[in-house]
């Protein structure tokens, strides 16, 4: 068969199986659209094969052994504590399977074919597919970009897999290294941290800048650091790494510090130093379907996803900063309705920001600084775990929540250090969306003992009114 000679067509073509691609499949197919899935992998995308997913499933097992002293303390006694990385790691490919599993049946349920193949464009209306055997023309009315993005490669660091590691290298390491040089602070080197310094390896965190999670406020960063060993001495900020010197089974890395050069040793350097979109390199020729992207690489896209191709949509961190998973599910929404003629747009205000760290760390919306940047007068209100029924009874007393409101009450953000985090977050993100006030949140009624009881007092702070502050 001549390659290119088969050639099929589809209302909706999406390339990328991610978070923003498989979702938009479905949202196009609930409206009634014929759609194509292509994507060079597995479905699921790096959230769900190589990121998100397997890193949240280590950080759960990392737990365990560290929760152990407490249980101990509390009468709960076992004896000596045996780490099956092996066994962990396979059980973290089972979740990611019964995932990967769920989206398949998704896609057969609505009727999307999936194609597992490499995507370029080859004109405004078709994209070529290049299969294990075999290659095809796929005509579309439609498509949707969602190509993801992939790690920074900086010059002196090249990943290697043996020793030189990105973070998907890190999440397939088959034993708990003794020590792990990380480059980069940000969201993948600082969960890198909670992952394996729970584990028993030392994790030196490298960052170029005078603190880590730059993207969170000080205050809620310091807290980590003071109240867990792991994010405390082997962190070094103000550091900028040169290069990485593999010799063995080790690897030194150069650095430099306030004009003076240092080296810093381990089994394995992980490079995160943030990502970059996925487009040009690998070839997807979006030049030649007339999709333009901004001078920061990503796809010029309007406040519907759409692109200077007006059939031609991208999403998720193709499309731009935040490069957040959820940020990618919604455009994928708002990106499939638009596909298919409905009137939408990407509206949402507020993208919450989590980082699994221990305690975890989470932010919508404005900081304190800079609400007092933008109105004459504020109100700030914090109420600490410690004082919470439900933290103590879990024995995860450390952390606070802190929000920020208008002189009016409207509230404007929310920070929260301490357990369950992650999940608090969803109900501040929701006041803000609301348009809601601080009275909003402490007259809404939360169920007793929970964690976010710990935000509606912190809300009643801002009012003066805390009834369990002293
Ligand atoms: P990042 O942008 O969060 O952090 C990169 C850090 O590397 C910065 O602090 C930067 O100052 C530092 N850096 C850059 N060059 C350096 C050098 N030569 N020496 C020392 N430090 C250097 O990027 P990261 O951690 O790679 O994550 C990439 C993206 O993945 C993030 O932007 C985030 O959106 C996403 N992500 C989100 C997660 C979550 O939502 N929980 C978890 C993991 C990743």
């Amino acid at each position: 068969m001549v390659v290119g000679d088969v050639e099929e067509g589809a209302e909706l073509v999406v390339i990328g199986a991610g978070p923003g691609g498989y979702t938009a499949a479905i949202r196009a197919a609930q409206k009634d659209m014929d759609v194509v899935v292509i994507d060079k992998e597995e479905v699921g995308g790096i959230c769900l094969n190589h990121g998100c997913i397997p890193a949240k499933a280590l950080i759960h097992a990392s737990k365990y052994r560290a929760d152990l002293k407490h249980w101990d303390e509390i009468g709960i006694h076992t004896k000596e504590l045996e780490v099956d990385f092996e066994s962990i790691q396979e059980w973290k490919e089972e979740v990611v399977e019964k995932l990967d599993t769920g989206i398949e049946q998704l896609f057969e349920a609505h009727n999307i074919e999936y194609k597992q193949g490499y995507a370029r464009f080859i004109d405004e209306e078709t994209v070529r597919v290049e299969e294990e055997h075999d290659a095809e023309n796929v005509k579309f009315e439609k498509a949707i970009i969602a190509t993801g993005s992939r790690p920074i490669e900086i010059p002196g660091f090249e990943f290697d897999k043996e020793r030189v590691i990105s973070s998907r290298d890190l999440l397939q390491l088959e034993e708990v290294p003794d020590e792990i040089v990380v480059i980069g602070g940000g969201y993948i080197g600082m969960e890198a941290v909670t992952k394996f310094c729970k584990f028993g390896s030392t994790v030196k965190v490298l960052e170029a800048q005078d603190r880590v999670l730059s993207g969170f406020d000080e205050e809620i960063v310091d807290h980590i650091r003071e109240t867990s060993a792991c994010y405390g001495d082997e962190i070094y900020t103000g550091v900028t790494a040169k290069e990485a010197v593999p010799e063995g089974e080790k690897v030194t890395v150069k650095a430099e510090t306030d004009g003076e050069n240092i080296e810093v040793e381990g089994d394995y350097v992980l490079v995160a130093v943030g990502r970059t979109p996925e487009l040009a390199l690998d070839g997807l020729n979006i030049e030649k379907a007339g999709v333009e992207t901004t001078e920061n690489g990503f796809v010029d896209v309007d406040e519907q996803l759409r692109s200077s191709n007006e059939n031609i949509f991208a999403i998720g961190d193709c499309a731009g900063q935040p490069m957040l998973a959820h940020k990618a599910y919604r455009e994928g929404k708002v990106a499939a309705e638009a596909a298919a003629g409905k009137n939408t747009a990407f509206d949402s205000q507020y993208i919450p920001k989590v980082a699994y760290t221990d305690p975890e760390i989470a932010a919508v919306g404005m900081t304190p600084m800079e609400a007092e940047e933008q109105f004459e007068s504020t109100k700030v209100g914090k109420f600490k775990f410690s004082a919470s029924g439900r933290a103590l009874t879990a024995n995860k007393p450390d952390g606070f929540v802190r929000v920020v409101a208008r002189e009016s009450g409207k509230l404007e953000g929310v920070q929260i250090v301490g357990p369950h985090a992650s999940d608090i977050i969803a109900e501040a993100t929701l006041a803000l969306e609301m348009q809601g006030y601080l009275d909003d949140v402490a007259n809404t009624i939360h169920a007793h003992p929970t964690f976010p009881e710990v935000f509606s007092e912190a809300c009643e702070d801002a009012m003066d009114e805390s009834i369990h502050k002293t």
